[in-house]
């Protein structure tokens, strides 16, 4: 089971733990950016510049991909001191050490650690325990970074499938458009407004132009909400956000992906409800998800129900209520469970799973309960922003 699936947190967790028990003058982890092939310094403590990264030429990564060993400037037992060009690149680091984190044969990583403020030196079985912890943190980058590429392609699939919902939205309003011109051009054609006054054709063009600034600024709202949910999430960009809108964008990108039609959506949302501080195409994503389940779990007719209201404890508490089928008592502790899915092919199984991690990365909490045959509520709570 894996507990900690981002990134940031296993790595801050990580340097900490080293912090806290070798008491480095520095420390940090690099991490390999995929698109560049750079070595990028991912977070560090005591190094004043942040913005470290080493290519595929230097020679500290050659020695690294090569002997899949640590590199250390002084010997320590039976391994010895790098060459003066790795321990002048080293010396940039601040580092005394730096262990490789290799997936299979690949280098995604390395630490580098620096000197012990005790001014003791690294021993044989302090090695010993770091390279048990590269082998671990080597795996935990590696599956955080899967969970985060897994993110980006759920969007991109739930995209792929209100793509058809989308044409119908955007050809909609262009026929209305289209129509009303052709039927107005025919009838000039016909001669149908030879005799007719002046102001009376002005009029009829005028309620055309009209309709049409209408329809095309329809087309343009779905482009706009289309594109900003499509939008790859880059860094997490906290903002004040106001949940019944974020509510509609999730209900209105929802409609697109299951036939909202067939389901009476109820909203009972305290009218004074405050913002939250958070990621608000993070917070509308997490609704989209939880929408689209409850939708999802409904057969036929069914009511989605979302409650939202200001609770005591200075928190927002969000309710989304669906009348589907429910969760079975074998399956209540698997949905979280990244790739758990009864759907099939038609589920990937990463919905919730994402929607935890974001809910987490936004100080929010999740929860459920849910009936079989009766339906399921899931509880969100986000503090309230200041
Ligand atoms: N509202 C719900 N009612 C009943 N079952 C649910 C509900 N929400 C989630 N589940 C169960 O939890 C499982 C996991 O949900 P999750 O959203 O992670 O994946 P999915 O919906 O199967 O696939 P995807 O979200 O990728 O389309 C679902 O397959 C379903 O069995
Ligand atoms: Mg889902």
């Amino acid at each position: 089971m894996i507990t900690k699936l981002n990134l940031d947190e296993i790595i801050n967790s990580t340097l900490k733990l080293l912090d806290e028990t070798l008491h480095p003058y520095a420390s940090g982890i690099f991490i390999l950016n995929k698109v560049d092939d750079k070595y990028q310094l991912y977070q560090s403590y005591g190094l004043e510049d942040k913005n470290i990264t080493f290519t595929s030429e230097s020679k500290l990564v050659i020695f690294l991909k090569k002997s899949h060993q640590p590199a250390v400037i002084k010997q320590i037992d039976g391994i010895s001191g790098v060459n003066p060009e790795i321990s002048s690149e080293m010396s940039q680091l601040k580092a005394a050490l730096v262990l490789p984190l290799m997936l299979h044969d690949d280098l995604i990583g390395f630490i580098s650690l620096g000197r012990k403020k005790s001014d003791e030196d690294y021993t044989k079985d302090d090695l010993d325990v770091l390279q048990d912890l590269a082998r671990t943190e080597s795996i935990a980058v590696a599956n955080a970074q899967l969970l985060a590429e897994a993110a980006q392609a759920e969007r991109r699939a739930a995209i792929g499938t209100m793509a058809a919902g989308i044409n119908h939205e955007i050809g909609n309003p262009l026929n209305i458009i289209n129509t009303k011109i052709q039927v107005f051009l025919t009838a000039v054609k016909r001669g149908f407004y030879h005799e007719k006054p002046k102001e009376e054709i002005v009029q009829e063009c005028e309620a055309i132009l009209n309709e049409t600034i209408a329809q095309t600024n329809r087309i343009a709202d779905i482009t706009r909400r289309l594109s900003n949910f499509a939008k790859p999430s880059k860094e997490f960009k906290p903002e004040s956000v106001n949940i019944p809108k974020e509510i509609e964008e999730a209900l209105f990108m929802a409609g697109h992906d299951v036939e909202l039609d067939r389901i009476k959506i109820k909203k009972e949302i305290f009218a004074q409800l405050p913002d939250i501080m958070a990621d608000r195409r993070e917070i509308q994503q997490i609704f989209f998800n939880i929408i689209r389940n409850g939708a999802q779990a409904i057969e036929g007719q069914g009511i989605i129900t979302i409650r939202a209201l200001s609770a005591q404890n200075g928190k927002v508490h969000i309710e989304i209520e669906d009348t589907g089928k429910g969760i079975s008592d074998d399956k209540r502790h698997r949905i979280f469970e990244p790739f758990f899915t009864t759907k099939g092919a038609k589920g990937t199984g990463l919905g919730l799973s994402i929607v935890r991690q974001l809910v987490w990365r936004n100080k929010g909490e999740i929860s459920f309960r849910s009936q079989v045959g009766s339906g399921t509520t899931f509880i969100l709570e986000f503090p309230k922003g200041v």
